[in-house]
This record gives structure tokens, sequence and C-alpha cells, in this order.
């Protein structure tokens, strides 16, 4: 059988991604070491998907490090395309983020591209849908636990007046050839589309612009939307700002085999909103890295690398190290089956939606206070 080759753009991931194949193809550098001691200090702690490489590339990270041992604040940026419910892969990057915005008491741009959602894929939603979405995915937003006050949810239908000036400005220094080079656009992709990319630099630059003067940004995401990032670091020197830094995360993996979780696929998907039902359901379907037969299984030991049930321990679910080895040592060493391990995740996974589940109704009542408007920024 030959393998299926990996595909990583920000609106498609399939196929075995090798993440040291993708720094040398995106051009990205490794978190070492190094890096990570300095981080540690920084911060007080290491998170989990830090030591656990799930965060594993950055751009300019050591610059932000050095900002901040200067005394200088920096700002975070990150974001969500509203286009359905928000999965548990989604989470990966804004939990992270919530760490970083704790230890470093950093202020946080959130955009929802409710615009982009509605140009892409094509047909594409309406708009009255990814605002829709808008709304929802912000409750998940406000639910993980971001500072009140200190979080901007900026939707880009709802902060065009901001948005769009900006955006022209960055727009005017990107050539149409740059874009297709890109993002790969062909000539049947609409010009909407080959225009947003202008868009989702622009929080990059917002609090510069804000405050009137350059504030170093940091983006917290997963690698897939590396694209952007090159245009934007490519344009900020042109506009006078600096280039963001990134700090790039791997895929949760879908539920079923190959690619990521992904919202478009349900079944390969655990929502925020599913219930403890639904979500087991879908944990006691899925594809493991275990055998065919419980006697092979015994004897041969699973693949906790290829196995979603891990590595949503791994990435999530499972705060303690010593007890991640023990799985992962019993998996390999036959003496734990997949249908006990899946059980054991499915009681996790229920009492992390629960929580959340909770803090996401209580959300409702504060959401106008994180959705910030156009008058915001002429204040
Ligand atoms: P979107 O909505 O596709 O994804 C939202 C965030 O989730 C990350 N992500 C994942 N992380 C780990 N495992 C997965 N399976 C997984 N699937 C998605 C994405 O990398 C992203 O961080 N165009 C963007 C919206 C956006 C944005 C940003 C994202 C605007 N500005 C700044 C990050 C940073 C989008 O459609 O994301």
């Amino acid at each position: 059988m030959t393998e299926e080759r990996p595909i990583v753009t920000p609106w498609q991931v399939t196929g075995r991604v090798d993440y040291e194949k993708l720094i040398e193809q995106f051009g990205t550098e490794p978190i070492t070491g190094e890096l990570l001691g300095r981080i540690e200090r920084a911060a007080g702690e290491l998170h989990l998907q830090l030591r656990r490489g799930v965060f594993f590339s950055h751009r300019d990270l050591g610059w932000i490090l050095d900002v901040h041992e200067r005394g200088v604040k920096f700002g975070l940026y990150t974001g969500r395309g509203p286009s359905g419910p928000t999965t548990i892969g989604h989470m990966v990057p804004w939990i992270f983020t919530k760490y970083l915005q704790d230890k470093f008491d950093a202020k946080l741009y959130f955009q929802l591209t409710d615009d982009e959602k509605s140009l892409w894929p094509p047909p594409g939603m309406s708009l009255e849908e990814t605002r829709f979405w808008t709304r929802e995915n912000a409750l998940d937003i406000v639910a993980t636990g971001f500072k009140r006050g200190k979080t901007l949810l900026v939707a880009d239908t709802l902060c065009a007046r901001t948005l769009y000036g900006m955006a022209v400005e960055v727009a005017k220094h990107v050539t149409y050839s740059t874009v297709k080079a890109i993002f790969g656009f062909e000539d049947s992709a609409n010009i909407g589309i080959i225009f947003f990319p202008a868009m989702q630099a622009v929080p990059a630059f917002l609090e510069s612009r804000l405050v009137g003067k350059n504030v170093p940004c940091l983006i917290p995401a997963a690698i897939d939307q590396d694209p952007y990032w090159r245009m934007a670091r490519d344009i900020a020197p042109k506009l006078g700002f600096f280039k963001p830094a990134q700090i790039h995360s791997k895929f949760l993996p879908g539920l079923l085999a190959g690619g990521k979780m992904s919202a478009s696929i349900p079944e390969s998907a655990i929502f925020t909103t599913d219930g403890e039902v639904a979500a087991k359901r879908k944990i006691v379907n899925a594809f493991t890295g275990g055998r065919a037969t419980v006697e092979e299984q015994r004897r041969l030991g699973g693949d906790p690398e290829i196995c979603p049930i891990f590595q949503y321990e791994l990435f999530l679910f499972e705060p303690d190290d010593a007890k991640l080895e023990d799985t992962k040592r019993r998996c390999l060493g036959g003496e734990l089956l997949c249908g006990e391990h899946k059980e054991a995740l499915a009681g996790k996974v229920a009492a992390f939606l629960r929580s959340h589940q909770e803090r996401r109704e209580e959300a409702k009542e504060v959401l106008d206070e994180f959705l910030v408007k156009d008058e915001y920024f002429s204040k």
C-alpha cells in the first residue's frame, strides 16, 4: 500500500504529517531545549503541550522572550474561522493561549473570520450563517477562560471599519503572484478569498496602531495557519510594524484514520457541545493503534504514536506525565486493550465536556463584553 502524501494548508490537512519535514518545508524553527528552559524560567512552569512537543515549531520566539526579559509587554493573537461547532481540536491552541495569557498577563486579540468562511471553501456559507457560528464559537472561546478586559473578540464584519482600512494598507504590498504562490489559489478562486489574507494579517498590528507604538505580537495556532504569517511577516516592515512571531502546534488527530480532527467530518470530531452519549459513541467507534485481535494485541502491543485515543490523552486529557508514560508502556506491552483505554478516555472527555458546557452557559451572560465593535478602536 502506498502512503498518502500529507497535505497541510489552512483549509486542508490530510495524511500522516511528518512535522520535522514540515519545519523544513515551511522554513520555521524547531522549539529547542534551550528555548523551553527560557519559557520555563519566564513563565514559572512549562505547559504540558510544551513538555510533550505538541507545540513544536516557531518563528522569532527567542525574540519574544528577549523582549519579555527586557520588561517589554508583548501581545497575543489567535483566531477561529466560524463555519460550524467548535471541536476539541480547535481548543488545543486556545488552551495553550490561555496559559500564555495567564503567565505573561498579555492582552489577546481573538479574530473571528466570518468573512473568510463565507468566501471559502466554495460555495461558502451565507454571512448570516457565519455570524451565527461566530456567536456560538465565541461562547467556547469565553468558556476557555480568557481574561475579561484583556481579551478582545474581533469579528471581521463587526469591526469592518477598523479592519478593512488596515487590510487595504496590507493588500497594497501583496501581489497576486505572491498569494498564489503562498496559498495555491487557482484562477477559479473568487476575488474575496484572494484579498482575505490581508484581513487575517491585520490583528497582528492592531494593538500597535491602537496605542501608537510598536507592540511585539506572538501568534499561537496550529501550523496550518503558517502561510498567513509568511505573508504578514513579509509586509510588516513595509508598514513600519514588527514582524509577528509564531508558535505552532501539531494537529489533534481525527477519530477516523488519518488527517486532523475536522468539524466538516462530524464522526472524526468531538464537539464541545456534544452530549456524553454522543462523545462516547464516537470514541468507541474510533480508529486506534491497536491490533486486529486481542491475542495479537497482547503479543505485539499497540502503536500509541498513531492512536487518536492515546494522542488525546497526550494533547489534552492526562495532566500527569508519569501516568501518561505508564499508559504508553502498557499499550506498547499489550497490557492495555483498546476497549479499556477507550472507556477510560470517554470518562475524562465526559468530565471535560460537562465543565466546559457549564462555563459555556455562563459565557452567554458576558459574551457582549468580549465581542468588540468598531467603536472600541475609535475611542
Ligand atoms: P480554524 O477555525 O480552522 O481553526 C481555529 C484554530 O484551531 C487550530 N486547529 C487545530 N489545532 C489542533 N488540532 C486540530 N485538529 C486543529 N484544527 C484547527 C487552527 O490552527 C487555529 O489555530 N483562518 C483561521 C482563523 C484565524 C486564525 C487567526 C487562526 C484568523 N486569525 C490567527 C489562528 C491565528 C481559521 O479558519 O481557523
